[in-house]
């Protein structure tokens, strides 16, 4: 219900001028520790989404939690989108700008076939980086991006107009 994310969007915490100043970094820490909100917010990531993807792909570190979550509770299998140098087999990557610096991201080849139907999810949206670097990579290994689900977008840094690409049409973001 609506209630029941009002409440889930009040336990994330505001935290100035992480990890530099600046920076208001919203952590989603207090929000995953309560279990009933936890279990919410899952729930609304997923239903836009429902019955149409056959594996989530969560955005290191934070996206690795959710995307846990919604595997199990709709029978997707789970591929990880990961930082560089993690990954031990052959991978697709490719390098973004943050807030607060850069990075390259990279999935394993042959974790999923080609035209798999992948939702992507994290927990934040900030500039749009990592979400658009994530889109690029699936985009080269062939899977069908059917949507972006996060459950925090940072309006004012507009990431949205960011991401290109596929999935850009389908973010869902909860608030
Ligand atoms: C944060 C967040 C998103 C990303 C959003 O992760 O969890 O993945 O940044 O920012 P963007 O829209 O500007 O790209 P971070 O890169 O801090 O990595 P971590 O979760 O591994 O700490
Ligand atoms: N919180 C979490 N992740 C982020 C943020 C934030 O405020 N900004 C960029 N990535």
């Amino acid at each position: 219900s609506s209630d029941a994310l009002e409440r889930a969007l009040g336990l994330i915490a505001s935290i100035p001028d992480h990890p530099t100043p600046g920076v208001v970094f919203r952590d989603l820490t207090p929000l995953f520790a309560d279990g009933a909100a936890f279990a919410d917010v899952v729930d609304a990531l997923i239903a836009p989404f429902a019955g149409r993807f056959d594996a989530v792909a969560g955005l290191e570190a934070r996206g690795f939690l959710l995307a846990g979550a919604i595997a199990m509770r709709t029978g997707a299998g789970l591929v990880p989108i990961r930082k560089q140098g993690k990954l031990p087999r052959a991978t697709e990557a490719q390098s973004y700008d943050l807030e607060y610096g850069s990075a390259t991201i990279e999935a394993h080849r042959g974790d999923l076939p080609a035209g798999s139907r992948v939702l992507l999810v994290d927990d934040v949206l900030a500039t749009g980086g990592t979400l658009g670097a994530a889109i690029r990579v699936a985009d080269r290994l062939g899977w069908d991006v059917v949507g972006a689900s996060v459950v925090l977008e940072i309006d004012a840094l507009d990431g949205r107009a960011v991401v290109s690409g596929d999935g850009a049409a389908r973010i869902v973001s909860l608030f």
